[in-house]
């Protein structure tokens, strides 16, 4: 069983994707730790995250077992994981390892955003989860905040309407809904809505 979760930043899939999987007793994977990761450890070794021999070696020899790290969901880490993204051998070099998660037994969710498009294109459930700009810039402003910084709620838009444009707009593997994809909008939902919504949409697929 396998159940694909897309979405833009700050949309909740996330959070949504992790209670679903201890819900159903599946796998979890958040993809967009293994970018992060990648875009991590180019930022630690001097690498420009726009070298793609220097940035492609790193994928190539990425240990997934390093992803627990709290430090890879550091804000500011999401923005350079966007731009090693783009690149698509990174894209390649990572996609493996998503597959073979993704048939672990008795079933995987993987989020991110080109699940139900590249990664598992014939996932059994796929749903876009998405949500206002407005609404994502107010969540990530949260979340600077509770890591501790003083966010600027404009900056927060900006930064948010550029990694949309940056992820839907690249040529290798943009975000978008997948045809089969059930949109979940939890613009006015809390987190108890949008998990009740996502259950129902996927017991009607599986
Ligand atoms: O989801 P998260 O914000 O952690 O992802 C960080 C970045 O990694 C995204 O903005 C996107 O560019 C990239 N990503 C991706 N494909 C995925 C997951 C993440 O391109 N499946």
């Amino acid at each position: 069983m396998i159940i694909a979760i897309d979405g833009p930043a700050a949309s909740g899939k996330g959070t949504l994707a992790r209670r679903l999987a201890a819900y159903f007793g599946y796998h979890y994977l958040d993809t967009g730790l293994l970018y992060r990761a990648v875009a991590r450890d180019c930022l630690e070794l001097g690498h420009d995250l726009n070298d793609t021999r220097a940035v492609t070696t790193l994928a190539c020899s990425l240990d997934p077992v390093r992803l627990d790290d709290a430090g890879l969901r550091a804000p500011g880490i999401g923005e350079a994981a966007s731009i090693v993204a783009k690149i698509p051998e990174v894209r390649a070099a990572l996609l493996e390892y998503q597959r073979s998660f993704a048939n672990r037994l008795p079933g995987a969710i993987l989020d991110g955003r080109d699940i139900g498009t590249v990664v598992c294109p014939d996932a059994d459930a796929k749903i876009f989860v998405t949500a206002s700009v407005e609404e994502r810039a107010k969540r990530r402003f949260r979340e600077y905040e509770a890591a501790g910084e003083s966010p600027d709620m404009e900056k927060m838009l900006e930064l948010i309407r550029a990694r949309d444009a940056r992820d839907a707009g690249r040529g290798a593997a943009p975000m978008r809904r997948a045809e089969d994809a059930d949109l979940l909008d939890t613009t006015e939902m809390d987190i108890e809505t949008a998990f009740d919504a996502a259950v129902g949409l996927i017991k009607r697929k599986i």
